[in-house]
């Protein structure tokens, strides 16, 4: 089979990793990829939102299928798009990747259907908002409603800087159309947890848990990051509270979008917070995470191939799907700055002495022969354990073993688990 994966991440790159090892795989081809893809699938230059030249690539190359990574693409109607050409893609229509793309919609249908979530108002006024803001407790939480590149969530931890946030979003639109309507919303407490699905309508199999890092610094400290860091599974949260977090949240919800004519298929993403008084819905995406992708699919035992078009031919529900009982630790290399302004085109020392390590390229090019730094993420690096704590020596040993200047990483990946 010829398959086009869509995406040029660190996600997209364990993807087309994990689609590698498939025995019926004759050709991949990755749009627009990075320079660690290059070494196992063709990169063609097209970008991610070039929906009529991606659809011409794939029809004139007969591409069996093609997998979308990013959120930007299913929110704008890549999959209608592709398949209004008779392409067999996999992702979540627009209709479904809305789940993403509308924080007030999805915190809407968590209500309409009794999904533990936390508290909230949705506003399209800025007084209305502003008024509501004066009646909660602190901290509270203030979310634009579109995607904002992660950015889009402001944890407010006193009155002024609500204010100041509402203002940004609703006011100044510093996220732009994503600020016409906000969520204010309860602060909850707990460790969190994510947990990716295969879904397909109301047939849900669930990925085994992980937990990402997105504060820049140690002790999650700092900025927001897309994700400096991930684990999986997670063993000191029970598999009780794991499996009601499937029940009462993920399984619902697929069956509430089935009811509201918004069927989704693809992989859903259950941001979670498991609060004292049981699991509860942070935020839902369409996708798989990144990185949690690149703890999540080493683990995975059967053939991803197999599980898209099962998905694909309405057979979810009968493949089997194997888990390995290993841990997976991904450790994030960020250029210096991130994510703030940071350099771009230094050279990368060390790949070729990595030991025990799957080195997922996030921003990478390749320059006069050179590997070389090209993001802000700039690799992620994964290795397996029988435990948590093994597969993390590891995956800092080899993290250790990489060079470029002004290299930055959290030590305290996975740490969480240990105690
Ligand atoms: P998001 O950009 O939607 O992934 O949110 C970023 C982060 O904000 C989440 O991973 C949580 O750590 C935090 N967060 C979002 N909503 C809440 C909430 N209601 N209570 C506490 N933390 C939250
Ligand atoms: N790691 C969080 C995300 O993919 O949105």
């Amino acid at each position: 089979m010829k398959v086009l994966v869509v995406g040029g991440g660190g996600r997209e790159h364990t993807i087309v990793w994990a689609l590698k090892k498939s025995p019926r795989i004759q050709k991949l081809y990755c749009a627009p990829g990075n320079a660690g893809i290059a070494e196992l699938a063709e990169c063609i230059p097209l970008q991610v939102n070039q929906f009529e030249e991606l659809s011409q690539f794939a029809l004139r190359e007969a591409v069996d299928l093609v997998v979308i990574g990013p959120d930007d693409p299913l929110s704008e109607g890549i999959v209608d798009h592709m398949e209004g050409h008779g392409l067999a893609v996999y992702g979540p229509r627009q209709n479904a990747a809305i789940i993403e793309g509308s924080k007030v919609f999805t915190k809407q249908l968590l209500r309409d259907y009794n999904i533990p979530t936390a508290a909230y108002g949705s506003f399209d006024r800025y007084e209305d908002a502003q008024a509501y803001l004066q009646q909660q407790a602190l901290p509270i939480v203030i979310k634009a409603d579109g995607l904002a590149a992660g950015k889009g969530v402001i944890i407010a931890q006193t009155k002024e800087e609500a204010e100041t946030a509402l203002k940004q979003i609703m006011v100044d639109k510093v996220f732009g159309e994503s600020g016409n309507q906000v969520v204010i919303e309860e602060f909850l407490t707990g460790q969190e947890m994510s947990i990716l699905s295969f879904v397909d309508g109301e047939v849900v199999r669930p990925m085994l848990p992980s937990q990402d890092h997105k504060q820049v610094f140690d002790g999650d400290r700092g900025p927001n990051t897309g994700g400096m860091g991930t684990y999986s599974p997670v063993p000191h949260i029970p598999q009780s509270l794991i499996d009601e977090a499937i029940e009462t949240i993920i399984r619902p919800t697929a069956a509430a979008m089935v009811k509201e004519g918004r069927p989704f298929r693809g992989v859903l993403f259950a941001g979670l917070m498991m609060t004292p008084n049981g699991p509860k819905t942070i935020e839902f995406n369409a996708r798989f995470g990144d990185p949690e992708t690149q703890v999540v699919l080493p683990l995975l035992e059967t053939d991803l191939l197999e599980i898209f078009l099962a998905t694909l031919e309405g057979k979810l529900a009968d493949i089997e799907i194997e888990w390995s009982t290993d841990s997976a630790v991904c450790v994030v290399l960020a250029s210096g700055g991130y994510p703030a302004s940071y350099a771009k085109g230094l050279p990368i020392e060390g790949l070729d002495q990595v030991q025990h390590s799957v080195v997922f390229h996030a921003g990478t090019a390749v320059k006069d022969g050179r590997m070389v730094t090209n993001g802000g993420r700039v690799l992620g690096v994964t290795a397996r354990g029988a435990s948590i704590q093994e597969a993390r020596e590891r995956a800092y040993a080899d993290a250790d073993r990489i060079r470029f200047d002004g290299k930055h990483y959290r030590t305290d990946i996975a740490l969480k688990a240990l105690v």
